[in-house]
């Protein structure tokens, strides 16, 4: 029996699924048996909770329904393997389920969180001698993975990004009284999808006034201060700022206003709230109309409006590990080289997980403007080309349609 499983972790992407199908339909055109999904990855396998991929994915048109599911189709988890060291009785069970199940190949689709669940399976696995192999599949919105020029999922977050950015700037002119908008992007610690607002700007659009990263350390007295200077000179003003951006003491600008209780199995603590508390202060300091936008979960799942680019690597980085795994590798994540800038390409390649496990891969300094306010045409470069193009949904009574997991 050659059979194989994966799991998708951390959160989701529009693009996520395409991942799934890459590793789905590359083992089964591979020769493996059963193909099993696990229901909210590493907790699904400790709890035996799997499904047989064959029985959810049936012909051509699930297929192509899977591709434009946003969120991960067999759920996902938060989930941090304890250490090896003292717990080996956690890992004995995961291979006894393993072996029981005549598992060829482990597949984890996610971040630097979810890389640390390879890496301990591929260590574990390592020590006792067992010849299955785990492999890592990139994923994350935040763009934050080391190695790699960038991760599936990025893309289609970036695109939706940038669109809604557009239209806010459109939004926010149509009154004559000035009106401060302030929009929040996800991304932790990493400011790339912030970034992505800069591509807004185009000669139909005059682009965001200020982008504000968590790579700098957040001023609010000069932030409001700058606020204090545009709303003079211009209607509207627009900002887009990093759910993570920090002040000087260390504090999340969202912890000025609220304490976090939330805290994940990773120790991240939930980050929202940024761009309303700003949007307060410059209520309260100028007494000037503001819109505090929070984009949250909708740039993570805007499936409507994803990037070719970014479905196709997300398809091919599933495929290239069920092609590594089948020929003998294992403990490796795949990774993107872009080794053309005109015409874009990326080739795929591997890297050792060890080296991508709880690792965050920052914008580069040179990357962004002397006082933090905004970002370089470098960075606008290295985005582009990871938008273009686009997948049309199969709408369904005015509606995309997706796939359900059956169970
Ligand atoms: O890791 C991706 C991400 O979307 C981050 O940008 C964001 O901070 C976090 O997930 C939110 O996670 P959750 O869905 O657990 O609230």
């Amino acid at each position: 029996m050659k059979n194989v499983i994966v799991g998708q972790s951390g959160g989701p992407t529009a693009v996520i699924n395409s991942s799934l199908l890459g590793v789905y339909k590359t083992a089964k055109d591979r020769g493996a048996d059963i193909v099993y999904g696990l229901v909210h990855g590493i907790k699904g396998l400790l709890d035996r909770d799997m499904v047989d991929l064959s029985t959810q994915v049936k012909n051509d048109l699930d297929m192509d329904l899977l591709k434009r599911t946003p969120s991960s189709f067999l759920g996902s988890c938060r989930y941090k393997l304890p250490d090896i060291k003292g717990n080996e009785s956690t890992y004995e069970e995961i291979f006894k389920i393993l072996k029981e199940y005549e598992i060829y190949a482990f597949f984890y689709i996610g971040g630097n969180d979810s890389m640390d669940t390879i890496k301990k399976l591929s260590d574990y696995g390592e020590k006792i001698k067992s010849p299955i192999r785990f492999m890592g599949v990139p994923k994350t919105i935040d763009n934050d993975l080391a190695i790699t020029d960038h991760t599936p999922g990025y893309g289609s977050a970036a695109k939706y990004i940038a669109a809604t950015t557009k239209e806010i700037i459109r939004d926010g002119l149509v009154y004559d009284y000035p009106v401060v908008s302030v929009i929040e992007l996800m991304g932790r610690n990493a400011g790339w999808l912030t970034a992505a607002t800069a591509l807004a700007a185009g000669e139909d659009c005059e682009g965001v006034d200020m982008i504000f990263l968590p790579e700098r350390i957040f001023d609010l007295d000069k932030f409001l201060d700058k606020v204090g200077e545009l709303y003079k000179q211009k209607r509207s003003v627009v900002i887009a700022v990093s759910e993570g951006v920090k002040v000087a003491d260390g504090r999340y600008v969202c912890e000025l206003a609220d304490h976090v209780d939330y805290v994940d199995a990773f120790g991240h603590k939930q980050l929202a709230g940024t761009a309303r508390f700003l949007a307060g202060k410059v209520a309260e300091k100028y007494g000037v109309k503001t819109r505090a936008i929070e984009l949250s979960s909708l740039q993570r799942c805007a499936a409507h409006i994803t990037s070719r680019i970014d479905v196709t690597e997300a398809f091919n980085t599933g495929g290239s590990a069920v092609k590594a795994a089948f020929e003998g590798m294992s403990g490796q994540v795949i990774t993107l080289k872009r080794v053309s800038e005109d015409p874009y390409m990326c080739i795929t390649e591997s890297a050792d997980v060890h080296f991508i496990a709880n690792v965050e891969k920052k914008v580069p300094d040179e990357w962004i403007n002397k006082d933090g306010t905004n970002i370089l045409e470098p960075l606008v470069h290295y985005i582009r080309p990871l938008i273009q193009s686009e997948i049309t949904p199969l709408w369904v009574d005015g509606l995309p349609r997706h796939l359900i997991l059956q169970k």
